[in-house]
């Protein structure tokens, strides 16, 4: 993608009925995106069918869920579970009685993992394991998925499979360092992008994150045949992240978290879509806000660029609902700290040098800087202390509202999606939020 293509209307058609299947792609956490396109798919009268990526017994061998953990996770979705482990990525994977890459990643240190390399050859063939093994699930889940979709119905497969970071204890620190770390404890994303441990984590991005989209598109290939015979019609849907336009002086302006380490994936995700679309294959990635999720609360300070969405509620003429919502958030800062302040304070962090530099689209995704992590986590840290509870976030509220306006923009879109690719800002999801709420 040159220059991001925004959604600007709002999208107001709905091929989606009862009798329709909506398939989720992935596992539903309490507060993930997915929720906001269940909750349109359920609105519409649609079946709603999920998978599972499974669990690891004690030695690391993925397994199935148990009777209680899948009528537990049923009942979380509101729907049937297939219930094959459709784990993706290869960080336990390895030719049989060989070492997986995490086991190669065990011998690393913090003093050592700069220097330390992985042989190459080995890591290839546990990946060609990991592919074969996702890819013989998929073709299981959609042996039974294709009983459960009848002739003639429409399927909207929405992917939100993200991930891979391997569990080995010298990259959670390194994390630490990475996206929370600053002054001393600040450690340079390039730093990790340059060393062997990075490169493996940036393969392993490039399954979880993009390769699985790829691998639903090709796997779902004989139900969607099946079902534009028979006079129904297929969608794919998967979340990107790509930046996001916010409210900056007064306009909407692309910005972006950095370092998105996930960044180079997320761009293979659109170039799927991008290939299906050639083929004719319906295939949207939406590149959606960033909100505080159980997979984005890692990131310090990913949650600054949220905070404008209170001015765009405004903006975009939300009325009484905006004003309420202004209402809903005051209450949880200090009592002598309003709104105001807190959305000045985040005003003179997105209009500084440091931030101006990193809003460059053709350069994305950048690495992160000393500067960078000053301004952001310090920031962060600051605006957390203007809550009476740091428990209870102006950004819990506003990451509701954002997964709750994606959900009717994606579903609806996606009846007949513009592109293979769209960015959804602050400004339709102010729109989308505001038709919602003052109808
Ligand atoms: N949170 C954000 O700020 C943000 C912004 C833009 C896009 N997104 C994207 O939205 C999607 C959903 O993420 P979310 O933030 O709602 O968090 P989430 O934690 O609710 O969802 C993460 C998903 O990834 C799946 N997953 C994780 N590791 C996996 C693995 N190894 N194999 C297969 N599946 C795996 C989980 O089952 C889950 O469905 C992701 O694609 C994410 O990148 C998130």
């Amino acid at each position: 993608m040159d220059t991001p293509i925004a959604l600007r209307n709002l999208p107001c058609t709905n091929i989606f009925h009862k009798g329709d299947v909506f398939v989720l792609f992935g596992e539903l956490f309490g507060r993930g995106y997915a929720n906001g396109l269940i909750n349109e798919a359920k609105k519409s009268g649609m079946t709603i069918i999920g998978i599972t990526v499974g669990r690891r017994d004690e030695h690391n061998a993925l397994r199935a869920l148990t009777p209680e953990e899948l009528s537990e996770a049923e009942a979380n979705l509101g729907g049937r579970i297939i219930n094959v482990p459709l784990m993706a990525g290869f960080d336990l994977d390895a030719p049989s009685g060989e070492q997986t890459p995490t086991d190669l990643l065990a011998g690393m240190t913090l003093k050592s993992w700069q220097e330390d390399t992985l042989d190459w050859a080995h890591i290839e063939k546990c990946r060609d394991v990991g592919i074969e093994r996702i890819k013989n699930s998929i073709a299981q889940v959609m042996e039974q998925l294709d009983e459960m979709i009848p002739d003639g119905s429409n399927a909207f497969f929405a992917h939100t499979m993200a991930g891979g970071i391997p569990k080995v204890k010298v990259f959670l620190a390194i994390a630490n360092r990475i996206y929370k770390g600053r002054g001393e404890r600040f450690m340079s994303s390039r730093a990790l992008l340059d060393s062997d441990l990075g490169k493996l984590i940036l393969m392993n991005f490039d399954e979880v994150t993009a390769n699985t989209f790829q691998y639903l598109i090709e796997g779902s290939a004989a139900i969607r045949t099946r079902l534009e015979k028979t006079g129904g019609q297929v969608r794919y849907t998967a979340y990107g992240y790509h930046g996001t336009e916010i409210l900056i002086s007064g306009q909407y302006q692309w910005q972006t978290y950095s370092n998105y380490t996930q960044g180079r994936a997320k761009m293979r995700l659109e170039q799927i879509a991008v290939s299906a679309w050639d083929k004719n294959i319906k295939a949207t990635v939406y590149n959606c806000p960033e909100i505080r999720t159980n997979s984005s609360d890692i990131f310090a300070g990913v949650e600054l660029s949220l905070f404008p969405l209170l001015k765009a509620l405004k903006q975009e003429q939300g009325g009484a609902w905006a004003e309420q919502q202004w209402q809903i958030c005051q209450p949880l800062l200090l009592e002598d700290i309003t709104l105001d302040t807190l959305l000045q304070k985040i005003e003179d962090y997105n209009t500084s040098a440091v931030m101006t530099d990193y809003r460059n689209f053709a350069a994305w995704p950048m690495d992160n800087s000393a500067a960078l992590a000053e301004l952001m986590i310090g920031t962060s840290d600051e605006i957390i202390q203007m809550h009476k509870n740091r428990t209870e976030l102006v950004v819990g509220h506003l990451s509701a509202l954002v997964l709750e306006g994606t959900g009717p923009l994606m579903f609806y879109e996606t009846s007949h999606p513009a592109g293979p690719v769209l960015w959804l800002n602050h400004d339709i999801i102010a729109k989308q939020l505001n038709l919602m709420h003052n109808a």
